[in-house]
């Protein structure tokens, strides 16, 4: 597999501030990877989002060491555009992104502006309305749905451009529990269907470890820990070093580590730690 992302020794100081915000990375992310991001507020994580989609340091001043290749392209020598038809980015706040009178045209607009042809159109916005389960919807203010439907439609609206990389910062922590798991079955649907490359940074993790195939812990501008799903929640210990709490289930045995109790592999889900118990009892 190739790698989609190669980020080498790269650091970034936002001009007037006195620590740079990311120091000395190494990221690589392979073509096709589910990547999960974590870490503590501050931590680096949104800045890193803005430096592979182009927005540092084309939107923000600052210095910049090192180098951050997407597609094998140095990201500040892609021509004007050309990185964000790559790389389609989802925040927090999708209110922040609107600016049509319905749904269906906040679809569209995007993919008119890059000249897509009318049939074209018609095929993606068939395509990502029905993953996204947005039909009902089409004919309706923005500004008038749900905060969670609202996140579907800037999921969608940057899914018609038909990015190779997807980045999502954050995308469900302005939602309830239920949106935030909506939002989670787009990506677990794009993740068997297509062959996109997906980051998302989330403090969710619940919903978060059964998609991510990698997992990656930023603090204080630095990655701490990079490795599979499974044997990164292994180093539970430094998670909860930085204040990240495991998901419950894994938590629950590392207690039971802690006292003695247990000595083998921590459970990401629930369903694998009621396996675990159920072995445990039968020994
Ligand atoms: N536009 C900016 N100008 C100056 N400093 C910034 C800016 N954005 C973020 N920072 C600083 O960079 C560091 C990393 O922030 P950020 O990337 O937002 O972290 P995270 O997303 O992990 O919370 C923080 O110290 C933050 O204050
Ligand atoms: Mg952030």
């Amino acid at each position: 597999m190739s790698n989609v992302i190669e980020i080498n020794d790269y650091s970034w100081k936002y001009v007037n501030t006195r620590t740079p915000a990311i120091e000395g990375i190494n990221l690589t992310v392979e073509e096709g990877n589910f990547v999960g991001i974590i870490g503590p507020n501050g931590a680096g994580k949104t800045t890193l989002a803005y430096s592979i989609d182009g927005l540092i340091p084309g939107q923000y001043n600052g210095i910049k060491k090192g180098t951050v290749e997407v597609f094998g392209t140095e990201v500040e020598d892609y021509a004007k555009g050309e990185l964000q038809q790559l790389v389609g980015v989802v925040f927090s706040d999708p209110e922040a992104q609107f600016t049509a009178m319905t749904v269906e045209d906040e679809l569209v607009f995007g993919m008119e502006n890059i000249g897509l042809t009318l049939p074209e159109i018609q095929e993606r916005l068939d395509w990502v309305t029905e993953l996204t389960e947005l039909s009902h919807l089409l004919m309706k203010p923005p500004y008038e749905i749900s905060g969670g439907q609202k996140q579907r439609v800037a999921l969608a609206a940057v899914l018609a451009m038909r990015p190779k990389i997807l980045v999502l910062d954050e995308p469900t922590s302005m939602l309830d529990p239920v949106s935030r798991g909506r939002i989670f079955e787009v990506l677990a649907k794009l993740k068997a269907e297509e062959n996109n490359t997906i980051i998302v940074i989330e403090h969710s993790l619940e919903n978060l470890i059964p998609l991510a195939d990698q997992m990656v812990l930023m603090a204080d501008g630095s990655i701490l820990l990079q490795d599979e799903t499974q044997a990164f929640f292994q180093q539970s210990k430094l998670l909860l070093d930085k204040g990240l709490y495991p998901p419950g289930a894994m938590h629950f045995f590392h207690e039971l580590k802690m006292k003695n109790y247990y000595q083998g592999k921590y459970p990401l889900t629930v369903a694998e730690g009621i396996d675990l118990l159920r072995e445990i009892k039968g020994s």
